[in-house]
């Protein structure tokens, strides 16, 4: 089968050689970024797929929320800068800004903080899920696990069709999820669970939550609260990554909220997604020396190994990932201000990257550190353990996916999301009896 193209008019024409079978594809534009074709009609009119395994060439979606230009390292929420959101502004702001598509005035601000931070603790009962764990359990098991169970709690607010159960389930979500977190980790340390005091505000509550133990008061560190902040900020959003796309998916199909983010937890998990800020510091663990290097990379480059370099790489960013120069300079930060001086991970890091960037290899590929490069390195200066780092991501990305959950369900053209496939398996037999077999 062939076929033939012809452009003109703001779109092209493809003819399945040899048929009448003819369809017209429209170049729709963005406000930025590349054109895309609207291949919808595609299958009804000649009957083929497209094949796109990864999607690197597939817009699943219309989204007003996130734009990313890859090639110059570029990230804006809603149109702002990310280097000046997280300089300038905080998490509720960028919150309230990804959720309602504007930055609110002093008062509606004031009401939203308060909307959410009302939200904060779990319902009594959810406490027990937590004993079902083991204490070795990793948080993000326990994560997926809890937040699931959130959908058997609220009953009132799981009627997606309704925009007010709409808010109060990104409200509840926004506001649980920190407290889920912070009691996975007490858990796993055989603390006792600190409630949720709600007058600290989201970050400083979460550190608090965190940090404080019922036995001697607790302050939180404003060098943490500063840093935690600004992390929390540059993790908020990422477009349609794995994460966020199965937020989707899974949403498109009708399931509540809840549910929806609990798969998002799960896609997040994976080390090629968030679970790589935790792989980063198990990988400069095992490199241990700056003497090392070279022959980490050289494992790295061997085809024949499966060895890669963590924290680098990215399917958009083909240049510098803008969050990881403000994680790298925020990292020297918070080890200044924490009095750490000379930290071995951090020269470590910084001298892997150099090479990095001067190898063929990496420059060739564009590869570059992207936001889990350094982001650990922060985490782990602010005593936080590592298998808490991409627990860590997935409070500040719960923002995110029910943002781009509530765009979904807003956008009218929303369908159920189902691909299809090539098939290449057996065709059509008949059963052979195990007798015969
Ligand atoms: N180390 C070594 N080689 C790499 C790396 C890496 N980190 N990333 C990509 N490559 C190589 C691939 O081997 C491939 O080489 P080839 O053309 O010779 O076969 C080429 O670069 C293209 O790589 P793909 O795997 O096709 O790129 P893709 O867009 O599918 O993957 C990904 C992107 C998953 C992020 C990848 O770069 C990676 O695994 N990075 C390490 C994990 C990581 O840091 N993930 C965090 C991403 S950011 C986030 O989710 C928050």
């Amino acid at each position: 089968m062939s076929a033939t193209a012809s452009t003109g008019g703001g779109s092209v024409t493809i003819t399945l050689d040899g048929s009448n079978k003819t369809t017209s594809m429209k170049l729709m534009e963005g406000t930025v970024g590349p054109a895309v074709f609207d291949i919808r009609k595609l299958y009804d009119q000649l009957g083929v797929f497209t094949y796109d395994p990864g999607y690197g060439s597939t817009a699943s979606c219309e989204s007003k929320i996130t734009y990313i230009d890859g090639d110059v390292g570029e990230l804006l929420y809603r149109g702002y800068p990310i280097e000046q959101l997280a300089e300038q502004s905080t998490f509720l702001e960028v919150a309230h800004l990804l959720l309602n598509g504007e930055l609110a005035d002093a008062s509606s601000q004031k009401e939203f903080d308060l909307g959410i931070m009302r939200h904060t603790m779990l319902h009594e009962q959810l406490r027990r899920f937590f004993d079902g764990f083991r204490r070795d359990a990793h948080p993000m098991a326990v994560m997926c696990g809890v937040i699931g169970a959130l959908s058997a709690f609220y009953h009132d607010s799981l009627d997606i069709n309704d925009p007010e159960h709409r808010r109060i389930s990104a409200f509840r979500l926004i506001a649980k999820v920190p407290t889920i977190a912070a009691w996975a980790y007490k858990y796993s340390i055989g603390q006792p669970f600190i409630y949720p005091r709600n007058d600290l505000g989201y970050v400083d509550n979460f550190l608090y939550m965190m940090n404080a133990v019922p036995a001697e008061p607790y302050t939180v560190p404003p060098v943490l609260s500063k840093a935690m902040e600004r992390w929390f900020i540059l993790h908020a959003d990422h477009e349609q990554n794995a994460s966020s796309s199965t937020v989707r998916l899974a949403g498109s199909s009708g399931a509540n909220p809840f549910a929806c983010i609990a798969a998002g937890v799960a896609s997040l998990w994976g080390p090629a997604h968030g679970g790589a800020n935790e792989a980063v510091l198990k990988m400069l663990a095992d490199i241990g020396d700056v003497k090392n290097i070279p022959q980490f990379l050289s494992e790295v480059k061997d085809k024949n190994n499966h060895t890669r370099l963590m924290g680098f790489g990215h399917r958009v960013y083909k240049n510098y990932d803008p969050r990881a120069k403000i994680m790298s300079q925020s990292a020297h930060e918070v080890l200044k201000e924490l009095g750490i001086k000379g930290d071995p991970l951090l020269d470590l890091a910084m001298e892997l990257e150099r090479i990095a960037l001067s190898d063929d290899y990496f420059v060739s590929r564009k590869l570059y550190p992207n936001v889990d490069f350094y982001s650990g390195i922060i985490l782990k200066a602010m005593g936080l353990p590592v298998s808490m780092f991409t627990v860590l991501f997935a409070v500040a990305r719960t923002t995110g996916w029910i943002s781009q959950w509530k765009e979904m369900i807003e956008d009218p053209s929303q369908r159920i999301g189902r691909p299809r496939q090539i098939y290449t398996g057996a065709g059509r037999r008949d059963f052979v009896p195990m007798g015969k077999r």
